[in-house]
Formats: C-alpha cells, structure tokens, sequence
C-alpha cells in the first residue's frame, strides 16, 4: 500500500515551536517513527512538509494516482483553504486528517476544519505524534 504524509505550514518546527502545544517531537522524529510503524504493513511511505498552499496542492495531483492513502496535518490551512479541501475531494483517496493538539479546546477559528464533511475524510486530533501512527494503522486496516 502506498501512503503520502503531508505537512502543512510550520510544521517543519516542531520540536521548537510551541513544545507545550505541539511536543517536543520533531518532524523528522515522527517520519522515523511512521517508517518504523509502516514496515510490518508492507505500506510504501512518501514524505512531504511545505508551508505553501500551492506546494501541497501540487503534490496531491503528482501523487493522485500513486498513492492508496493520505495523511494529512495541514496546520492553519485547515481552518480556511478551500483549494486544499478541492483538491482532497478531486483524488478521492482515503485521507487521514492529523492534528496534533485538540482543536477544540483552542481558539475559536481552529474549531473548523474545511476537510470535515467530505466522504473520503477521518480526523484524529489532540494524540500527539502517536496520531499519525493511528492514522497509518487506520489506512493499512482499511486497504
Ligand atoms: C495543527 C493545528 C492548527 O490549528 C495549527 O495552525 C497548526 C498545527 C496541529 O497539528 O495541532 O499549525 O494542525
């Protein structure tokens, strides 16, 4: 199976930025820990963070048809970025959508997701790192 793990914007600071909201993880620590998680699975991971809308959206359409899933922390850009949710609605692929802080207990804006709603869509949120790693056993069960 073969799965893409997208990060959005100020992601590649984890680690760093906010240890108290997001952990002390850093990215790199999370991609080791799903490659680890995946092996058993037989699931192919593909990487990518970037902190530009068009960067990700570009890499759905590239990836459409290679890959079986998406996991998906899309940061801010899952409050308001109606392109990205076209985008995730146009490959219809299953998609895990990861935050790892629970946006409900947080500001108001971040209490909506523009992903919510579609039909290819889960979300898991406030785990943590450990929330990509149900997001990929999600996946790989469901394939
Ligand atoms: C986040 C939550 C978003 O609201 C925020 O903008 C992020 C990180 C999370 O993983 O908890 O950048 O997606």
């Amino acid at each position: 199976m073969n799965i893409l793990v997208l990060n959005g914007p100020n992601l590649n600071l984890l680690g760093e930025r906010e240890p108290e909201v997001y952990g002390r993880q850093t990215l790199a620590d999370i991609e080791e820990m799903l490659r680890r998680e995946a092996e058993p699975f037989h699931v192919e991971l593909r990487f990518l963070q970037s902190n530009h809308e068009g960067v990700l959206i570009d890499a759905i359409h590239a990836e459409r048809k290679w890959m079986e899933g998406l996991i998906f922390n899309p940061g801010a850009f899952a409050h308001y970025s109606y392109a990205l949710r076209d985008a995730v609605a146009s490959v219809t692929k299953p998609m895990i959508e990861v935050h790892l802080s629970d946006l409900l207990l947080r500001e108001e804006f971040r209490h909506h997701s523009v992903f919510q709603g579609l039909p290819n869509v889960r979300l898991i949120m406030g785990r943590g790192a450990q929330g990509y790693l149900s997001a990929l056993r999600l996946l790989a069960d469901a394939v």
